[in-house]
C-alpha cells in the first residue's frame, strides 16, 4: 500500500482542475456599493482616512450610479451628510432632505436597474451625533423609535426599496415595518444591521460622515464584542420583527458570527466589510506592505465562505472591475 493513502493535493494540479472544484464563488452581483451624498456640496471631496473613497453633490450621483451599475453591481446603500443638525435629527426625516432627494433623483433616472438601500440612522442628522434621540444623558430608546420610523417612510415616500436601520435600538425593525405597512409600503423591505458591534472599526467612516459622537460612546446601544450569543439574539429578534435580511457588521472580525448565523437562520445574510477593515488595507497596500488586489481578493471570499449572501463593501468597484477581468 502506498503512503499517504489521500493525496488532496491531486484536485490542485491544473488552474483548470482547481476551478472545477471551487467551493465559493464571488461576483459583482454579491455587493452593495456605500454611497454618500452631502448635502450644499459643490465638488467632490475624498475622505482623508479612506483614499478613494468619496463625498459626492447631489448632481453627480446619477453619474456615479451608472458606474456602479455599469460594473454589474445590483445595489447601493446611501449615506447623507445633511448641511443641518439639530437635537431631534429633523433632516433624516425631512421629505427634502438630501437622502430623500438622492433616492428620488435615482429612481427617476434608473428606475428598478439598480436596487436602492438607505441608512436609517439619526447620528449624521443630530447635533449629538449619537444613533438616537438623547435625553438627559442617556439615548432614549422609545423616542428615537420614533423618529426612526418617520425617516423611513419619508425614504420609502421618495422611493426607497430597502431601509435599513443602523441606530440598534430595541424594536426598531417591528416599528418600521409597522409604519411602512400603515401607509402602504408593504413592498419596502428591511435589512437591518442587526449585530452591528461596538466596534473601532468605524471610525474612518465618522470622518466620512461626520456622525462621531459629541459626548460619550454607543457602548449603550451596540453590541459588545465579547458576546456572541448576545449577537445571535440580535438576529433573532429582527427575525422575530419581520426583518427580510440580516446584516453581521463589521465582516473580518466577526466571520464566526456571520457562520453562526448562516447556519441558524434561513433568511439572505448579509455581511458590512466597514471602513476600518477598508483603511487597513488601503494604508499597508500604499506602503507597498501587501497586494491590495489579492489581499481584497482573499478577504472578499472568506466572507462570502464564512457565508455571507452579499457583502457591503468599499471594494465594490475596485473589485468588480477586478472580477469582470479574471
Ligand atoms: C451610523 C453608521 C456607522 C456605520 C454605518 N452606519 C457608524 C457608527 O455606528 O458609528 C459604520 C460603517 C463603516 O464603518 O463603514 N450609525
Amino acid at each position: 500500500m502506498s503512503f499517504p493513502t489521500r493525496r488532496l493535493r491531486r484536485l490542485r494540479t491544473s488552474s483548470k482542475m482547481r476551478e472545477l472544484i471551487q467551493e465559493t464563488n464571488l461576483s459583482p452581483r454579491d455587493f452593495i456599493c456605500p454611497v454618500f451624498v452631502q448635502e450644499d456640496l459643490k465638488t467632490r471631496t475624498k475622505v482623508d482616512s479612506m483614499s478613494e473613497i468619496e463625498r459626492l453633490p447631489l448632481e453627480d450621483i446619477n453619474e456615479e450610479v451608472g458606474i456602479i451599475s455599469d460594473l454589474g453591481i445590483p445595489a447601493i446603500m446611501l449615506f447623507g451628510i445633511p448641511s443641518y443638525k439639530d437635537e431631534k435629527g429633523s433632516s433624516a426625516f425631512d421629505d427634502k432632505g438630501i437622502v430623500q432627494k438622492a433616492i428620488s433623483q435615482i429612481r427617476q433616472n434608473f428606475g428598478d436597474k439598480i436596487v436602492i438601500m438607505a441608512d436609517v440612522c439619526l447620528c449624521q442628522f443630530t447635533s449629538t451625533g449619537h444613533c438616537g434621540i438623547v435625553q438627559g444623558n442617556k439615548i432614549d430608546n422609545d423616542e428615537s423609535l420614533a423618529v426612526l420610523a418617520k425617516t423611513a417612510l419619508s425614504q420609502a415616500r421618495a422611493g426607497v426599496d430597502t431601509v435599513s436601520p443602523s441606530a440598534m435600538m430595541d424594536g426598531q425593525v417591528a416599528t418600521i415595518r409597522k409604519a411602512l405597512d400603515d401607509d402602504g409600503f408593504t413592498d419596502v423591505s428591511i435589512m437591518s444591521h442587526s449585530a452591528k458591534h461596538r466596534s473601532s472599526f468605524y471610525s474612518p467612516f465618522r470622518d466620512a460622515a461626520e456622525c462621531a459622537p459629541k459626548f460619550g460612546d454607543r457602548k449603550t446601544y451596540q453590541v459588545p464584542f465579547t458576546n456572541s450569543r448576545e449577537a445571535i439574539m440580535e438576529v433573532q429578534t429582527d427575525i422575530d420583527e419581520g426583518v427580510d435580511i440580516v446584516m453581521i457588521k463589521p465582516a473580518l472580525s466577526y466571520l464566526d458570527l456571520i457562520a453562526e448565523t448562516r447556519r441558524r437562520f434561513d433568511v439572505p445574510v448579509a455581511a458590512y466589510s466597514v471602513s476600518g477593515e477598508y483603511a487597513l488595507v488601503k494604508g499597508a497596500a500604499s506602503k507597498g506592505w501587501i497586494n491590495e488586489k489579492d489581499i481584497t481578493e482573499e478577504i472578499l471570499y472568506s466572507i462570502k465562505r464564512a457565508g455571507a449572501d452579499m457583502i457591503v463593501t468599499y471594494f465594490a468597484k475596485p473589485a468588480a472591475k477586478f472580477l469582470q477581468e479574471s
